[in-house]
């Protein structure tokens, strides 16, 4: 640890929460945006920050949550969830002979960026303060913690939304719940919190008014920007947010030279890769773990879902399904196609209508297509297939399982059969 304890950093992300108002079975954290689950952008910020010491307090369901959090970050068990300072209190002994600043951030508060919490660590360090809170001012506060200031404009207490009375309600400063504490204070303060509210529980927020009353220096940050801000409750804001977190994906993919010809109506998952000059047509939907090369034409109303590989110079035209399938460069399917399981050649063209057969009622089978093939409009293929290099299959056809068209064949006809050998 450094000597001048001012520089260390500690974080702890509260993830124990049920969600009650998403009425959900999956929990909160693990609601996904974007295709990620919500709590992987708050232990990235963690991340971002070099943050090595990060702990998530865990509670309902907690070994799904677990599964999904990078192996780094330790995970603490909050037997009963009484309150967001009982959970940070679970979190404590792990932090034992620590000094310096805790942050404490919220699973559900996934739209945050980095340099807001830069900002809000540098503002506790250099002003000594027992407690930093990142704030916002909003018109329509409904569900947040409000912020109380006394009369000389200071940070004397936080009121949530339930316990306040109506002149309380009116405040538009709120409490985004990300704050940073120093840790000897916080100690302090956890042991003096009661649940004395109408929910019974023990509040974090309870923290700020019993420093204040003690002479602590409170100290706030503004953020700039209201939608980070957003705490994820519901499922409407769960789908604010991510309309938001779609629009900054988006935004960075132009930014890279990709043309996103409608960015409100394209979904791209997290972590999907797009190469230089591919250009995305409006209705196309991306899903988890998809890489699409350079000079690609995607869409209108693509879909392209887990383990979709293509390579340079890849056209998948409109109404087209893609699933754990790789395809090579230059080769087209432009026409209302499905290809799952699938290693799909260079330069092959798959015609209008054409799909592959790829489950046979137990399992997926695997379909190959070999370079400059030439799949005929309304081609089935029925997996486990390979259609050699260079050949062809009718308009029509129906391929079936185990058949291997040999190289430069030409197969046609229910079942197909070989009309041409090369
Ligand atoms: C909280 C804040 C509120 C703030 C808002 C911002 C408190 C008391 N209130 O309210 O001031 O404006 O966030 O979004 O802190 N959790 C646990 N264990 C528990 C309870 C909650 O780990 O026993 C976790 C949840 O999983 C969640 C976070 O704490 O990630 C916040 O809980 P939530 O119930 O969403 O609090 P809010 O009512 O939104
Ligand atoms: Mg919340």
């Amino acid at each position: 640890m450094d000597k001048n304890s001012k520089n260390n950093i500690a974080a702890v992300i509260l993830a124990a929460g049920k969600g009650t108002r998403m009425k959900s079975e999956l929990p909160k954290a693990l609601h996904p945006l974007c295709g990620r689950p919500m709590v992987r952008y708050v232990t990235d910020l963690a991340n971002d920050l070099k943050i090595r010491r990060c702990i998530a307090v865990l509670g309902h369901k907690s070994e799904e949550v677990k599964k999904v959090l990078p192996p780094a970050i330790r995970t603490v068990l909050q037997g009963k969830l009484l309150g967001t300072a009982d959970a940070v209190k679970q979190a404590v002994p792990l932090l034992k002979g620590f000094e310096g600043t805790v942050l404490i951030l919220y699973a559900d508060n996934p739209l945050l960026t980095r340099s807001t919490l830069e900002s809000l660590v540098r503002r506790h360090r250099e002003n000594n303060a027992a407690a930093t809170l990142l704030t916002a001012h909003i018109d329509k506060p409904a569900g947040y913690g409000r912020i109380l200031r006394d009369r000389y404009a200071g940070i004397s207490g936080i009121v949530e939304e339930k316990d306040a009375d109506d002149f309380q309600k009116d405040i538009k400063e709120i409490n985004t719940g990300v704050v940073c504490f120093d840790m000897r204070r916080l100690r302090e303060a956890l042991r003096e919190v009661r649940p004395n509210n109408l929910k019974k529980e023990y509040y974090l927020t309870d923290c700020i008014g019993i420093l204040y009353s003690r002479g602590q220096i409170i100290e706030s940050v503004r953020i700039q920007d209201m939608q980070e801000a957003m705490g994820i409750n519901s499922r409407a804001e769960l789908a604010a947010a991510n309309k938001i977190m779609q629009k900054r994906i988006n935004d960075a993919f132009m930014e890279k030279g990709v043309t996103i010809v409608s960015p409100e109506t394209t979904f791209l998952s997290y972590g999907t890769r797009i190469g230089q000059d591919t250009v995305i047509y409006p209705f196309t939907v991306v899903e988890k773990s998809v890489i699409i090369g350079k000079h690609c034409i995607i869409g209108p109303f693509a879909h392209l879902r887990e383990g979709t590989i293509l390579n340079d110079d890849v056209v998948a035209g409109n109404f087209i399904e893609i699933v754990r399938s790789k395809i090579s460069s230059h080769t087209l399917a432009k026409h209302f196609s499905y290809i799952g399981d699938s290693r799909i050649g260079a330069s092959v063209n798959i015609g209008a209508g054409s799909v592959t057969a790829n489950f046979d009622g137990k399992k997926k089978n695997v379909t190959v297509v070999k370079d400059k093939a030439f799949i005929g409009s309304d081609t089935v293929l029925v997996s486990p297939v390979v259609i050699g290099r260079g050949s062809r299959t009718a308009a029509g056809s129906v391929v079936t399982g185990g058949t291997h068209v040999p190289e430069g064949a030409t197969v046609a006809g229910v079942p197909a059969k070989i009309l041409k050998k090369r």
